[in-house]
């Protein structure tokens, strides 16, 4: 039987502050869910609002806990953010100003997002801070690229002790930027401080992900003008000031690809209301090489296991348009269930293998390559993120007391354990809620057995 409910010794008092859960596995998930908007657009839009002279608008906004980081930091700078339906906010930064250190470090350690606040809050307050930055568990993450680009556009960086001070003593220039590698945030960066600068800015090597194309449609309603080459390279005209924006938040396709991969793992069919085709092209070629079957439609994509066996597959995680690193974890624990050896490159981060040490205990056959496999051709050679995992299957997953490391991984655990026969103990769940809004609520609906406890 399906059933959200609070262990009776230790009740949460939301399904969102459960921390463990107790989860009776070999069912598959059959039914539908609904995703909202994108985790990794909406937040950025939250911050973009900052950069107007009035309110803006934005919907399809999830209810996970990433959004309420950056509200909380949005507010601690006197921005009001307001619920104006159900899944809307309006944010009016007229009043904006700097925060106190104390209200910034409260955030310090549960979100990346405060350092997109730098560009923004320079052209409106001269000045921004930056606490330790959190995130997940997946490798340095360093902010190296970010603070080159803050320089070149003329800000002055210092760190401190308890984060980094920057100042801009004069109002911020364009500038020619190449990024090193088409670092997703590092490019959100220079779009949300070229768009006020004084001048135009050239960005080189930039990331082109669809959350990144959403991002600069919104900056445009603003009355932003960039453009996008064939190349990599985005131009951004900068302005002396910007509008409000009304936007409706491109799907997360993240979430969706997750929910795929699960129907996969547990022999089940889940229809994702609210995904769309091309920002999963990439994903959807590999779904089917797995032997993964699909339908669109005008409401969203079905995915289904097709009966009988899976294939394996070899993957690469790259920036877009290639595999997405936050879809390898839900696809490993679908390929524990395919026929014969698959490999998964990891290129992005260096360390988002962590989650397969659970899979293992609950059964599954997958090593861990730190240097990568010499023989397999490398389209994205990178130094030392060179890992893959090697997945040998099918192998039964059973229950085991195993503990979430990061966000992707969470959501493949919770996901193994209902692959899993018997009784599994998922513990440091909450972390999930950062990005999958009301997960326990939609595993009910497509069928899962579980019950949470604090
Ligand atoms: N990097 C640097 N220096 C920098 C910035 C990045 O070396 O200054 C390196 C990173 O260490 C990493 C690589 O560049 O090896 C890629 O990092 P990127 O900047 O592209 O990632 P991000 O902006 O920090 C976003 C998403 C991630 C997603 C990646 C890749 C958000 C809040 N996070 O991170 O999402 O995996 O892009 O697409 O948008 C998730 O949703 O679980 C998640 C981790």
């Amino acid at each position: 039987m399906s059933q959200v409910q609070a262990s009776p010794a230790t009740p949460p008092r939301l399904a969102e502050e459960a921390d463990v859960v107790s989860v009776h596995g070999g069912k598959p998930l059959v039914g539908e869910v609904s995703v909202r908007g994108a985790k990794n657009l909406v937040t950025k839009a939250m911050v973009a609002s900052l950069l107007a002279d009035e309110p803006s608008v934005l919907r399809s906004v999830p209810d996970i806990r990433d959004v309420a980081v950056v509200r909380g930091l949005l507010e601690a700078h006197a921005v009001s953010v307001t619920n104006t339906g159900t899944d809307e906010l309006t944010l009016d930064p007229r009043s904006v100003k700097s925060a106190h250190f104390a209200e910034i470090d409260a955030h310090a350690g549960s979100s990346r997002i405060p350092i997109l606040f730098c560009g923004p809050l320079l052209h409106q307050l001269g000045e921004a801070f930056v606490p330790d930055l959190g995130g997940c568990h997946i490798g340095d993450r360093p902010i190296n690229f970010h603070l080159d680009a803050l320089r070149a556009f003329g800000a002055v960086v210092e760190k401190t002790p308890a984060g980094i001070a920057l100042k801009a003593p004069h109002r911020l220039t364009g500038a020619t930027v190449e990024l090193p590698y088409p670092s997703v945030g590092a490019t959100e960066q220079v779009l949300l401080t070229a768009v006020r600068a004084q001048g135009v800015t050239e960005l080189k090597n930039a990331a082109i992900e669809p959350e990144i194309m959403d991002l600069i449609q919104v900056l445009q309603k603003m009355g932003a003008i960039i453009s996008v080459e064939t190349d990599r390279t985005i131009l951004i005209e900068g302005v002396d000031s910007l509008s409000g924006y009304d936007h409706r938040a491109l799907y997360d396709r993240n979430e969706a690809a997750s929910w795929a991969a699960a129907a996969l793992a547990t022999k089940g069919k889940i229809l994702v209301k609210g995904a769309t085709q091309l920002e999963l092209l990439t994903f959807l070629n590999v779904y089917r090489k797995v032997g993964g079957e699909f339908t669109v439609t005008d409401e969203g994509i079905e995915f289904r296991h097709p009966g009988g066996s899976l294939r394996p597959t070899v993957i690469e995680t790259d920036v877009h348009p290639g595999f997405m690193t936050d879809w390898q974890q839900p696809m490993v624990v679908a390929l524990t269930q395919a026929e014969g050896r698959s490999i998964v490159h990891e290129t992005v981060y260096e360390k988002r293998f962590g989650f397969t040490d659970a899979l293992n205990d609950m059964g599954a056959d997958i090593t861990v390559h730190k240097e990568g496999i010499a023989s397999i051709t490398r389209r994205v050679p990178r130094r030392a993120l060179e890992q893959a995992a090697v997945i040998n299957g099918p192998t039964p997953l059973t229950g085991a007391n195993i503990r979430v490391p990061d966000l992707r991984g969470g959501f493949s655990h919770v996901i193994a354990a209902v692959t899993a026969q018997g009784e599994s103990v998922v513990s440091n769940v909450g972390i999930i809620s950062r990005g999958y809004e009301h997960l326990w609520e939609k595993l009910e609906a497509l069928g899962a057995s579980f019950e949470l406890g604090s």
